[in-house]
């Protein structure tokens, strides 16, 4: 039975890159009471990257990196404001809540994912408590959609 567990986990490590490198991020910014744990991370690598991959760029949705630096850019450095925007938009997404909308013109709005109260707040907080990595091919398609003064 241990053994099975910890198959099943390391399973899960390795399928999980966003987990790569941030465990120890994680641990870092659980001592600064993010309320997020390694069931959190997985769940999100699963729910959410299936659209938002930072590492692949897709035709479904913005990477999470520049929701990160969107959120960052026009709520400020009062990242609590930023986490509980999102709360609010994953609660019940709308046009109005949206703060990206050249993206909703390129994807549509976002649908309402299915998510326990547990995983609205940990998923807030690990896009903007993270750090993601900006893929090689971000900059250029900021610029083949116009977007760069989204960016700024
Ligand atoms: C079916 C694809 C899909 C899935 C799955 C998905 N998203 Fe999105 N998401 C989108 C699209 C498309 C946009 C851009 C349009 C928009 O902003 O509504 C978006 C935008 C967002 C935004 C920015 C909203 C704004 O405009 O201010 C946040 C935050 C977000 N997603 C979080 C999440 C989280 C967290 C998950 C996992 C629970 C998730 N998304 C899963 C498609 C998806």
């Amino acid at each position: 039975m241990l053994l099975l567990y910890s198959q099943e986990k390391l399973k899960k490590k390795s399928y999980t890159k966003i987990m790569k490198y941030l465990i120890l991020t994680l641990t870092f910014l659980l001592s600064l009471h993010a309320h997020f744990d390694e069931e959190d991370l997985y769940n999100f690598e699963k729910k959410c990257s299936i659209c938002h991959d930072t590492y692949v760029q897709n035709d479904m949705a913005p990477p999470i990196v520049a929701i990160n630096q969107r959120y960052k850019k026009f709520y400020g450095k009062d990242l609590d404001l930023s986490v509980s925007k999102i709360r609010d938009f994953l609660i019940q997404p709308s046009y109005e809540k949206a703060i990206m909308h050249p993206a909703i013109k390129l994807y549509d709005l976002m649908p309402k994912q299915k998510l326990s109260q547990k995983e609205i707040e940990a998923f807030s907080e690990i896009i903007m408590l993270l750090d993601f990595e900006v893929p090689e091919w971000f900059d250029k398609h900021y610029e083949s959609h116009n977007l760069n003064d989204e960016k700024k």
